[in-house]
């Protein structure tokens, strides 16, 4: 159940997308998050009823298998012999990045794009604005224990509690989320049990309800003091590193592991060796899940459709295409890159002040999240967050939940680059294409994602991505 939600939204093969959070090959991930109310900054005055119910200290063991549903096989595209396949359906990007490097070196006229890519912030201005009530509320009486199981990924945990916590202030409930297997101390015999808890509860809910779950993502819910205190370094550090512009830097998730890779169902340049590794890779998660009877996959009509991941070089040329120069600092989150050593040189070379947790972080400082795929995600996520720019490329939890976090500290604005793929493969296919027009390409890309930054919720839509107008209100401008 929770590998279909981690497998979100639709892309890859024309069945579900991998997972949306960084993270190793299957590790068991231990995260320790607590919640600290934050009623409790402002004295005992503010009370928050479910907050306070919520037992403060979370262990939950992220649970890591892949227990992917079985997809249904789609079509998602009919195998017809071609001389040649339409415009978008091959990897070219190295044929292009050869033809226009020496442009891009010469092209010298790019230093502001840090200090420009957003406009939109200066027309509106959202603040959070959190409903009052919420924080003056008398404890009503509880009615008893609500029980829950958070597991999934970082940010599915993430999710599962935010909503617990809604759910247990609608049954005036203590909320109780033990340690990830369901703990004998709380077998009372009033206790609702719900598991595991994800999805349960719907987008559009009454405004105190949303003003709950946005106390508890953005205001409650704490990353453990060990994982904050290295995250707050590795920010000083991108923030120091960046000083020519301003302490600003990028940063960027990039999807682009191996099972990432092989459930996207795309090809790249890696011939032979890459499909044999694919081949075993899709064998080794998914069983024999993509050789059902009746499953066609097509890599050419995946890459056309925008599904198939960006590689390292195509963030590389797509940031410098936007005006980004070659002395920006990128933070890179990601798991471990497939055959990072071919596919990371060209994007160090579009950017050589590229930094990862390994290169901000000492060993010594990373040993105790070494293997915890979700602390490494919380890591992660902290020096996305602080980012001036945030670029996505592949969709799931972990930017969902970035671009929703964004807002709320960016006065409404996800200030995330969300790159419409279908419109950037035909630009990577062309390896004649003039410099001047790859740019013009890449800045209405730009400009699109700059438009999108501030969209209010709609009905169908999650306010963990949208948090206004539900949580945040528009400030008259001065
Ligand atoms: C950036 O590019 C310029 C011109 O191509 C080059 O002279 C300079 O060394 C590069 N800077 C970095 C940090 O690589
Ligand atoms: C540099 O870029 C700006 C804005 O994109 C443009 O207005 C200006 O003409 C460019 N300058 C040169 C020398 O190309
Ligand atoms: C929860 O408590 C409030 C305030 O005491 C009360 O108005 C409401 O009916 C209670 N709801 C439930 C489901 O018990
Ligand atoms: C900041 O960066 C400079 C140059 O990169 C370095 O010399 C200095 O030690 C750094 N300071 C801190 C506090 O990391
Ligand atoms: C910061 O920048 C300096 C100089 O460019 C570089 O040597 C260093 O590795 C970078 N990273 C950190 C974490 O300081």
């Amino acid at each position: 159940m929770h590998g279909r939600r981690r497998l979100g939204d639709g892309h890859g093969c024309g069945a579900a997308a991998a997972s949306s959070s960084p993270r190793g090959a299957r590790p068991r991930g231990k995260l320790v998050l607590w919640a600290a109310a934050a009623a409790s900054r402002r004295r005992g005055a503010l009370l928050v009823a479910p907050l306070l119910y919520l037992a403060l200290m979370l262990v939950m063991v992220g649970r890591w298998e892949w227990d992917l549903e079985p997809p249904v096989p789609v079509r998602v595209g009919v195998a017809i012999l071609r001389r040649a396949p339409p415009p978008g359906s091959v990897y070219r990007s190295p044929q292009v990045f050869h033809e226009l490097w020496a442009f891009m070196q010469a092209d010298v006229n790019h230093s502001s794009a840090l200090m420009t890519a957003w406009h939109q912030k200066a027309t509106q201005k959202w603040k959070p604005c959190l409903p009052k009530r919420l924080l003056q509320a008398e404890l009503p009486p509880s009615n008893g224990y609500l029980i829950i199981e958070a597991n999934g990924g970082l940010n599915q945990q993430r999710m599962s509690i935010c909503d617990a916590v809604a759910v247990a202030g609608l049954l005036n409930a203590t909320l109780v989320i033990p340690i990830f297997h369901f703990n004998s101390v709380w077998r009372d015999s009033r206790a609702v049990r719900i598991a595991p808890f994800s999805n349960r509860l719907a987008h559009s809910v009454p405004s105190s309800i949303q003003g709950l779950r946005c106390l508890t993502n953005y205001e409650a819910l704490r990353f453990s003091k060990p994982i904050r205190s290295l995250a707050e370094r590795m920010v000083h550090r991108m923030i120091n590193n960046s000083s020519i512009n301003g302490g600003k830097y990028i940063s960027v998730h990039l999807r682009f592991e191996e099972d990432m890779v092989a459930f996207s169902c795309c090809t790249y340049d890696g011939g032979q060796q890459e499909k044999n590794e694919m081949d075993k890779a899709r064998e080794r998660s998914w069983r024999g899940k993509f050789r059902r009877p009746g499953r066609v996959i097509s890599p050419e009509a995946n890459r056309r459709n925008g599904k198939c991941p960006l590689t390292p070089l195509e963030v590389g040329m797509m940031l410098r295409g936007m005006g980004f120069g070659n002395t920006t600092s990128v933070y890179v989150a990601s798991g471990k890159i497939y055959n990072a050593e071919k596919y990371m040189a060209p994007l160090r070379q579009l950017f050589p002040l590229l930094e990862t947790k390994e290169t901000l972080g000492s060993a010594d400082e990373l040993a105790p999240f070494k293997g915890h795929s979700s602390q490494l995600a919380a890591l992660d996520y902290t020096v996305c967050a602080h980012s001036e720019v945030f670029v996505t490329t592949q969709g799931g939890n972990f930017p969902h939940f970035l671009m929703g976090h964004r807002r709320y500290l960016n006065e409404g604005h996800s200030k995330t680059i969300n790159p419409d793929k279908k419109k950037l493969v035909l630009s990577f296919n062309n390896p004649n294409i003039r410099w001047d027009k790859f740019k013009r390409n890449m800045q209405e890309v730009l400009h699109h994602s700059d438009l999108k930054g501030i969209t209010l919720r709609k009905p169908d839509a999650s306010l963990y991505t949208f948090p206004m107008p539900d949580c945040m209100c528009q400030q008259a401008q001065a």
